[in-house]
């Protein structure tokens, strides 16, 4: 049993205990740094983005984590499992600050791989977990959403999953021209606060065909009964078996609820999005933030201003 990371809340007892973490992408938009590097561990100021997303299952009380993972993806497997010669020499050292950073990933949850071997799409990702799944609700976190870390989304999803059993994804409401990069639900009142019953999916709608506004983001909870719809779902949108078409079968069945999030949600698949969200983690954190927002100040202050002089703003 590993103990819990002591950023976590005490969670409640639930049902859900595991978690799948989809991240064999080949993360084409961030080439050529995702040449040999996953997109997974790209850094979002000094930890890789998947560990935000592993921090965020343990913070809700999931304590198995199975990554689905593709070719190259030695360095997820790794940033996960102890680092023994670095462990000593800072040991040695006697810093345990770094100590603990290092230590940390390893001591989140427990972290299983499984290979997707082929890249299929997201809902074949899922299926891939199957087995280890078994019969048992699970939650899933795509890699590509970071969920701002005070938000606590996936508790409120899992606490709708143990009222109303079924499956229950996140959702949030995004301006019309963007709806097509999501998968896009439809929805009616549930007669609880954030609360709908998703009554359709579709797969990144083109903006006059989305039945709303409410965009799937990288959060679900799904119901074990999502692995016989994907077993048959024919390959979707793009050529890929998508987990939006497998839902929507549920939802046509009524047991799929959306949670609509206003909080803060980074995409850091997203190359400007992925900037912003560095400055804004690094802007707020207590040891590099005073300085770094002092440095920002003037840095865009001599943007404004009529003649930039790059030495005035080295670091
Ligand atoms: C995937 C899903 C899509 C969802 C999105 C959230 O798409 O297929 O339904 O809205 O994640 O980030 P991707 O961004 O992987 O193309």
């Amino acid at each position: 049993m590993i103990a819990p990371h002591p950023s976590a809340p005490a969670a409640p007892a639930r049902t859900v205990r595991k978690a799948v973490v989809p991240a064999a992408g080949l993360g084409t938009r961030f080439l050529p740094a995702t040449k040999a590097t996953p997109k997974e561990m790209l850094p979002v100021v000094d930890k890789p983005a998947i560990q935000y997303v592993v921090e965020e299952a343990a913070a809700a009380g999931l304590d198995d984590v199975l990554m689905v993972t593709g070719r190259h993806k030695r360095a997820i497997e790794d940033h996960f499992d102890h680092a023994f010669e670095l462990e000593q020499a800072l040991t040695a050292k006697g810093d345990t600050v770094r100590l603990d950073a290092v230590r940390d990933p390893a001591r989140l949850a427990s972290i299983h791989h499984i290979r997707q071997g082929e890249p299929l799409g997201l809902g074949h990702a899922v299926l891939c977990a199957r087995r280890h799944v078994g019969d048992q609700p699970f939650a899933v976190l795509l890699g590509d959403d970071l969920i701002d870390p005070r938000e606590t989304l996936l508790s409120r999803m899992l606490g709708v999953r143990d009222r109303r059993l079924g499956s229950v994804v996140a959702l949030m409401e995004v301006p019309p021209e963007q709806i097509h990069r999501y998968g896009c639900a439809a929805v009616e009142p549930a007669g609880e606060e954030d609360v709908v019953r998703v009554t359709g999916l579709v797969e990144k709608p083109a903006r006059q065909h989305a039945p709303s506004r409410y965009a799937v983001i990288g959060r679900y909870v799904l119901d074990p009964a999502v692995f016989s719809v994907l077993e048959r779902t024919p390959p979707g949108r793009g050529g890929e078996i998508q987990l939006t078409d497998a839902l929507q079968e549920l939802a046509a069945g009524g047991t799929v609820h959306g949670v609509v999030f206003k909080g803060l949600r980074h995409d850091t698949g997203d190359k400007a999005d992925y900037l912003r969200t560095v400055v804004r983690l690094a802007c707020e954190r207590p040891d590099l933030g005073p300085e770094f927002v002092a440095w920002l100040r003037r840095f865009l202050g001599e943007l404004d201003g009529a003649r930039p002089g790059r030495r005035d703003v080295a670091a």
